[in-house]
């Protein structure tokens, strides 16, 4: 189902056909064509349905797309019919609204441990998962197969703990440090910066006065 050849943009879009497609099975619509998908979604009908021939096409000329059928198809492409064990690293201002959040859960991201430094944060409970001490990271990962590490310390430390993570066996990153981290090649780093949303936001105001 994972197609190599698929460019980063297609599969940055993915996730929006992923929701509105979920918004249209809430509001039991079963039917929609890429026009009507492209009204929602603000992209081009033609830039739908060439994003979606790259994992096959699934819809049907005359009919359009079965809204459930590609609900399923894109969950499955984008990997969401599986659960993923994570742990967060930071129980701060950042990291407490990410644990405490619970679309990330409902969605099979399922966080099992929370781990910071500062005796300040250990012991805190955060939605029925105990914040731990940073001393206990590495066995944790190993012991309950985590995959997901979710970085929410400041920058200075988040490389060290980003190796520590690695060394222990995790493949995915979801960084929010602003630092770019380094990790070797069977390792993915997806980085969320509010700030570079926020700049964009100022220069896209900017432009309008
Ligand atoms: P905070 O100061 O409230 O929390 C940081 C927590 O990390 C503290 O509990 C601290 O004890 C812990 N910590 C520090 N070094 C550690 C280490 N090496 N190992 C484990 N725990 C450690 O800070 P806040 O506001 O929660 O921000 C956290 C991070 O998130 C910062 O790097 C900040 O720049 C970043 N941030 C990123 C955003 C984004 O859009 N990516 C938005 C807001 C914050």
């Amino acid at each position: 189902m994972k197609n190599k050849n698929v460019s980063m943009a297609v599969i940055r879009r993915l996730p929006k056909y992923y929701r509105y497609l979920s918004e249209l099975l809430d509001n039991d619509i079963k039917r929609i064509s890429s026009k009507e998908l492209s009204k929602l979604t603000d992209f081009t009908a033609s830039q739908i349905r060439q994003d979606l021939n790259n994992f096959g096409g699934f819809g049907q000329q005359g009919y359009g797309y079965n809204v459930e059928d590609l609900q399923n198809e894109l969950g499955k492409i984008l990997g969401l019919d599986k659960k993923y064990r994570s742990i967060l690293i930071g129980a701060g201002n950042l990291g407490q609204a990410i644990a405490n959040y619970r679309g990330f859960s409902d969605s099979g991201f399922e966080i099992l441990g929370i781990f910071d430094k500062s005796p300040k944060a250990i012991g805190m409970e955060l939605r029925d998962v105990k914040v731990k001490d940073t001393k206990e990271l590495a066995d944790f990962i190993k012991e309950n197969d985590i995959e997901i590490g979710i970085i929410c310390t400041p920058k200075e430390g988040s490389q060290e703990t980003t190796d520590l993570l690695v060394e222990s066996g995790i493949t995915g990153i979801w960084n929010f440090a602003p630092a770019d981290l380094k990790v070797p090649d069977n390792v993915t780093v997806e980085n969320v910066h509010l700030n570079e949303s926020l700049f964009t936001l100022s220069y896209l105001l900017k432009g309008s006065n």
